[in-house]
């Protein structure tokens, strides 16, 4: 059988309360019926996750970074494993909103192999900040992954997600421009073959996901021939309605 697609909604530093962060949770919920072929994890800022994870079974929680260890002097952070306790299953490192922010590929590889033994998958962003004529964004990429997964165990590879965001189609980009199905494609083979060098047979279960501006209008498109088994979806998932359209399509592909 064919493994189920991921779509993941990632609400970044949405919305400004719990009542409106209750309100889109249910909102969601009630778009979308039950899904056969989908998994659906919504990302919401910590803050929000104990109530929200409480509120209903069709969507898994996830969230939008996590902490290596489980608990210590580390003033402000939270760990994945308070996360898992909390009943998040899924978490985004990587995303190129923290890179910005001086977050080390070093700390992103702790802190994946951290949630990797607390029973949280990790979805790794990757992607390059710009394109250039002599393809040097696929070093980037390869670069990234290398570094991020060192070491990780290869009993447990195929419990991390690769989310490829190039962060020049990303919503929140200045002077953002669309990448195609075609820029995904070609991308997620260079992934695969990068995952395979680095961790043998035990990669191909790896799933990888397309994120950058991804709406329902688009999301057929990256399904079918980006190659991806599933989304990574900023904007668009803090729309009920889109986010449920985007959820259908995946439903309705074979
Ligand atoms: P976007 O965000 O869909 O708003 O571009 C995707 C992301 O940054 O994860």
């Amino acid at each position: 059988m064919r493994k189920k697609r991921l779509i993941v909604g990632n609400w970044k530093m949405n919305p400004l309360s719990l009542k409106e962060a209750g309100r889109l949770w249910r909102d969601m919920l009630q778009n979308i019926s039950s899904t056969k072929k989908t998994e659906v994890v919504i990302c919401p800022p910590h803050v929000f996750a104990d109530r929200l994870g409480k509120m209903g079974r069709k969507v898994i929680l996830g969230a939008q970074d996590a902490f290596f260890g489980e608990v210590g002097a580390f003033t402000g952070e939270v760990s994945a494993a308070m996360l898992y306790e909390m009943g998040a299953r899924y978490v985004i490192f990587g995303h190129s909103e923290r890179r910005a922010l001086g977050e080390s590929g070093e700390t992103i590889n702790k802190k994946i192999k951290s949630a990797l033994t607390v029973g949280i998958r990790p979805i790794l962003c990757v992607g390059e900040q710009t394109r250039d004529e002599n393809h040097g964004y696929f070093n980037i990429v390869k670069a990234q992954l290398e570094e991020n997964l060192k070491g990780t165990p290869k009993n447990v590879i195929d419990k991390v997600i690769i989310a490829y965001e190039p962060v020049w189609a990303i919503s929140s980009t200045p002077g953002r421009r669309d990448a195609s199905a075609e820029d995904a494609h070609e991308m997620v083979i260079f992934i695969r073959k990068v995952l395979s060098d680095q961790f043998g047979r035990d990669a191909s279960a790896i799933k990888i996901l397309y994120g950058g501006s991804v709406n329902d209008r688009d999301a057929e498109e990256f399904l079918i021939r980006g190659g991806v088994d599933g989304l990574l979806v900023g904007k668009s998932s803090l729309s009920p309605e889109k986010f449920s359209k985007i959820i259908k399509i995946s439903e309705k592909l074979k």
